[in-house]
């Protein structure tokens, strides 16, 4: 029987979560500071890292408590090592160290974005679960990132695109942001399309050809020219529907790019994670598809959360990986360089 406590502390939420043999969750403690930020438009990086000291004991302690548990008898702290905001990441780093310090328990460093994919690994008492099989093709889409990775086997990783300019979640948050929707933009644009045309307004798909790699900075541009034309003639804005084009647009690239690979690589199951991946139009495209099995973890693991660093760090604790305290965090710690083949 592995215990392993998760801490995650990369952005703006500070977590904590303790995890039985990588599938029983314990317990699952977040502390958002979104409302904290909404104010900023966007996470204010030094608030954020100030806001984790205060946040980060109280966070873990529960954590602990929840799963009826002593420090000692865990088997792994795994921490988030990056990718992040280094000022953050160094407080969930500290957090892990001391622990490690004083009890002896070793210590495992895990990717942010290994994390979002191993949320695809936790059955959370749904009885219809399945494990997903390798080859994986994985859509990773959050704030920071959108990676289409395959995957062979469990830690192997090979990027097969990336996102040349926006990630997918950052172009929801800019996007929100010229419509006047407030921050976090992802869920707001979500709400308003709920009540729009996706057909409204034909926004340009980037596929680029040829390439497994996104672009979203031309669909942004797009709807500003259009915001800007609308005001210029004197028309109504219809926020609703400018966001349900453009949530349209950003879904059907990544879930047909999703779906070529998938075909080219001849994999048995896709994984979506990731905060994006809590899109109710996104997840709608891929669970209508009836050509692969699709894993894409319930609402509360798409954002970030400790649950999915605890799973990474069981799969990396059985693998033999250990890290001592000389462990220094990593800002832009590609997910490729984990890769173990
Ligand atoms: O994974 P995450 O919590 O943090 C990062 O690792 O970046 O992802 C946050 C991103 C934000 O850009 C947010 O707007 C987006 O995920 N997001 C969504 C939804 N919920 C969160 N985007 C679209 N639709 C949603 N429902
Ligand atoms: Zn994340």
């Amino acid at each position: 029987m592995t215990r392993v406590l998760g801490i995650e502390t990369s952005c703006d939420e500070t977590a904590a979560a303790v995890l039985e043999d990588g599938t029983q969750v314990l317990s699952d403690v977040v502390a958002s500071q979104a409302d904290l930020h909404a104010r900023y438009g966007g996470v204010f990086p030094e608030v954020a890292s100030r806001e984790h000291i205060k946040t980060i004991y109280a966070v873990v302690d529960q954590a602990i408590k929840d799963a009826h548990l002593s420090i000692p008898e865990l088997d792994a702290i795994a921490v988030t090592r990056g990718p992040g905001l280094a000022g953050s990441l160094v407080v969930g780093m500290n957090m892990a160290k001391g622990l490690s310090l004083a009890s002896g328990v070793p210590l495992v460093g895990i990717n942010h974005l290994e994390g979002h994919l191993y949320s695809a690994w936790i059955p959370q008492e749904n009885p219809e679960y399945r494990e997903p099989q390798f080859p994986v093709i994985a859509l990773i889409v959050s704030g920071g990132h959108s990676s289409l990775i395959l995957m062979q086997d469990h830690l192997t990783y090979t990027q097969l695109g990336r996102t040349l300019d926006d990630a997918a979640g950052e172009a929801f948050d800019k996007v929100a942001r010229l419509l006047n929707l407030p921050y976090p933009g992802g869920p707001s644009i979500q709400k308003a399309a709920e009540n729009g045309n996706g057909q409204a307004f034909q926004f340009p798909r980037a596929w680029l050809e040829g390439s497994w790699d996104f672009s979203f900075s031309g669909l942004k541009t797009a709807v500003l020219r259009t915001l800007q034309e609308l005001h210029a003639d004197g028309r109504p804005v219809l926020v609703e529907n400018l966001a349900a084009s453009f949530q349209a647009a950003v879904v059907d690239v990544l879930c047909q790019k999703t779906l070529a690979a998938a075909r080219q690589f001849h994999a048995c199951s896709i994984v979506v994670a990731g905060g994006v991946s809590a899109n109710r139009a996104l997840r709608k495209a891929f669970l209508d598809q009836k050509e692969f099995p699709v894993h894409i973890p319930p609402l509360k693991l798409c954002t970030d959360n400790a649950v999915m660093i605890a799973t990474a760090g069981h799969y990396r604790f059985l693998h033999g990986f250990r890290d001592d305290l000389s462990m220094d965090v990593l800002p832009n710690w590609p997910l490729v360089s984990m890769s173990q083949k």
